[in-house]
């Protein structure tokens, strides 16, 4: 059993990740931190510690405005940061419009866990994805190796491409394999040639043209909830797409598994935390795995590369 999970960020999908950890029973101890007054992140532990003793689960909980809280952590999964909300012109703000002020967040999340839990594997859902591990990496990467930090996009932006294609072909979600890749924006690359439905290609069951809007709703996923929910972002799917990494490391199940990873010379792609697929066990991330993509797609995933290395630009420009 894992001895502790620290979740950074007690919010929307901070939220979700602590209750279904104590639903789950997934670790021994959870930490929850969060800066929110008077005492958001105890109240929340409050909460679900009292529920505890209804489902039957003796997972520790834990919650403070202290960093303090998440000593020893095995996992850090984090979430502190603005989400993306509707304006009242009605239209939002893009995940890279966050940079400014999540970086200065994500600034005080490193040096908390350089401080507490410099030997944990670090999970990060913050927005802009790419961007923000990058940021964990260069302040954590004296404590902790490539291996072990990672960003959570992929699962997510697979998971809704899947959902799409099941509801398009009537068939279940599990028949469904598909896969995103590239940065966790709008330029992401939904690859159609390694979309499988039962082992079958996926235009035996979905036609080209439905295909084509699948992939531009995927891309677009993040959005279209932001938009109907009128006030933050996606956030319970997030959370099991966290914990479904987490589940891989923990078990280790060495499950291929999109994840935000840095990359080395992979898919020609240089010192950039990019979404790719990789073997996720109890090391981390174990192996990077190339597929075979189309000339479109290359292309596709090059843009989306072109699109994080922008953003990340701008984390170096500002000094750490
Ligand atoms: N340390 C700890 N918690 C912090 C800090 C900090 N330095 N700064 C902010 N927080 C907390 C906020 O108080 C808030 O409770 O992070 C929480 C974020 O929760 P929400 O606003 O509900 O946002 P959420 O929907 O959970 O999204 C979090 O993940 O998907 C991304 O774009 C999303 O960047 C956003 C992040």
């Amino acid at each position: 059993m894992i001895g502790k999970i620290a979740v950074i960020g007690g919010g929307n999908i901070g939220g979700v990740c602590v209750s279904e950890i104590a639903s789950r029973r997934l670790a021994r101890k959870a930490a929850l931190v969060d800066i929110k007054e008077p005492d958001f992140a105890k109240g929340k532990c409050l909460d679900i510690a009292e529920g505890n003793a209804v489902i039957g689960s003796d997972v520790i909980m834990e919650g403070s405005k202290s960093y303090e809280v998440i000593e020893g952590a095995d996992f850090v999964i984090n979430t502190a940061g603005v989400p993306r909300a509707v304006r009242p012109d009605g239209t939002f703000p893009s995940r890279e419009e966050l940079l400014a002020t999540n970086l200065k967040i994500t600034d005080a999340v490193a040096a908390g866990i350089k401080q507490y839990a410099p030997d944990a594997f670090v999970i990060s859902v913050a927005n802009p994805l790419d961007a923000i591990v990058y940021r964990l990496y260069l302040q954590l990467k004296e404590q902790i190796p490539k291996t072990k930090i990672m960003g959570m996009a992929g699962v997510l932006d697979s998971a809704r491409y899947k959902y799409f294609v099941a509801e398009a072909a009537g068939v279940s979600v599990e028949n469904v394999e598909a896969v995103v890749l590239g940065g966790h924006g709008d330029t992401m690359v939904p690859i159609r040639s390694a979309c499988r439905i039962y082992g079958l290609p996926v235009t035996k069951f979905v036609s080209e043209s439905d295909l084509a809007a699948i992939e531009t709703r995927t891309r677009k996923a993040g959005g279209e909830v932001v938009g109907l929910l009128g006030s933050g972002s996606a956030f319970v799917s997030p959370a099991w797409s966290a914990l479904d990494m987490l589940e891989s490391i923990a078990y280790d199940k060495k499950k291929i598994t999109p994840v935000c990873a840095l990359l080395d010379g992979e898919y020609g792609v240089d010192n950039l935390f990019v979404g790719v697929p990789v073997v996720l066990g109890k090391a981390g991330i174990e192996k990077i795995i190339e597929i075979d993509l189309t000339d479109d797609e290359k292309a596709a995933l090059q843009n989306s590369v072109d699109a994080v290395s922008k953003t990340c630009a701008e984390v170096d420009k500002t000094a750490i």
